[in-house]
């Protein structure tokens, strides 16, 4: 019995994993183990011998099992130092970090302009970029054959073979949100409509997809003279220049009678454009007082109403104000040059906190 003991316990103490301590079970104290056959030879005995040998057979077994269990917690101790040692981790490291995305300019010159507008009572719409030609055209004054519309470089929908009615169009500039916004509210109304326009175009200042803001005031007596102070207002704001000079050019537009482009003042210096001083131009945007048919297309009367209307380029006008070389670059949609021109969603602009950093 002895020999027995030692065996198991030697056997026990050198045990490397919890898969032969189970084996070493099984061997001993399991039901066909050598405690078990010992346990057998018990019949064979004298009562006496009996009282004997099987308390001590018991005690063996107790003894083994212990010493099992001991191993065994032993074993669980010696892994889980050993997964603490190696799964280390410094949680006072600093943590990677994350960039934060920008406000590309034309959403932020977009903000900006609706704000200064605002400042002057004028409301923010917006209309559908896929137009049908009533809106697009006809209601603005452009019938079919019109020579304006070869000069649009429309971009067509697609018809069936069968149907004759002329297709819808990729909106070619702001304009017929004019009409959408006489017949929504009617007269008097003041209005500015930011969005997407396309025409087929592609060069360092054009592309197919670009971005006007148009705007609109309707009243009893609206006239030219508060077209340019509003104008001239919007440009000193957004420029951030007191007393910018502006021009405004007779010009020829079917939407309006008479019809004006404007120019601000600006200067070039080696090569670099300079808003606010010299006594260059750079047009900025078409205008006028808008045409009695287009009131009347849009439900408006008038022999009650005039008003005024104008369209400009936004990506143009940003381009201008923060020195942003080629329009293309706008939709390249590259992180260095969204880092470099964009601005942090923060800065939200205001007239009082300031249009931008
Ligand atoms: N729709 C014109 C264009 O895209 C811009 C324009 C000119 C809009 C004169 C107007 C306006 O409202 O009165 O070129």
């Amino acid at each position: 019995m002895d020999d027995l003991r030692q065996k198991y316990l030697d056997a026990i103490a050198g045990a490397a994993d919890e898969a032969s301590l189970e084996d070493l079970r099984v061997q001993a104290v399991g039901k066909k183990g050598e405690v078990a056959l010992k346990m057998r030879e018990l019949g064979k005995m004298t009562p006496e011998e009996r009282l004997v040998v099987g308390p001590k057979l018991n005690a063996l077994k107790d003894e083994i099992n212990s010493a099992l269990a001991a191993k065994k917690a032993g074993l669980a101790d010696k892994a889980l130092d050993e997964r603490l040692r190696t799964e280390w981790l410094d949680v006072t490291l600093p943590g990677r970090g994350r960039r934060e995305g920008t406000i590309h300019p034309v959403s932020q010159v977009t903000e900006e302009v609706a704000a200064i507008f605002a400042d002057m009572g004028f409301t923010v719409a917006e209309g559908p970029q896929i137009e049908n030609d009533w809106y697009n055209f006809d209601a603005l004054n452009i019938p079919p054959h019109h020579p304006a519309r070869q000069e649009f470089d429309t971009f067509y929908m697609h018809r069936a073979a069968d149907d004759d009615r002329p297709p819808h169009v990729l909106r070619t500039h702001t304009s017929p949100v004019q009409i959408r916004e006489m017949e929504k509210t009617g007269a008097p109304i003041r209005v500015i409509a930011p969005g997407r326009v396309y025409r087929s175009d592609y060069d360092q200042t054009h592309t197919p997809m670009f971005h006007q803001i148009e705007g609109m005031a309707i009243g009893k007596d609206i006239s030219m003279a508060n077209l340019k102070w509003v104008l001239e207002e919007f440009f000193a704001a957004f420029f951030e220049i007191d007393g910018i000079k502006t021009r405004f050019r007779a010009s020829h537009f079917p939407f309006t009678e008479p019809s004006a482009e404007v120019d601000i003042q600006c200067s070039w210096v080696d090569g670099q454009l300079r808003i606010g001083e010299g006594d260059d131009w750079m047009e900025v945007l078409g205008s006028g007082m808008m045409h009695p048919k287009v009131l009347q297309a849009g439900g408006v009367d008038p022999d009650k109403w005039q008003g005024f209307a104008f369209g400009m380029g936004i990506d143009r006008i940003a381009m201008l104000k923060y020195g942003i070389p080629d329009l293309r670059a706008f939709f390249d949609s590259d992180l260095r040059w969204l880092r470099h021109y964009g601005f942090s969603a923060l800065d939200m602009p205001t007239l009082h906190g300031g249009l931008s950093r």
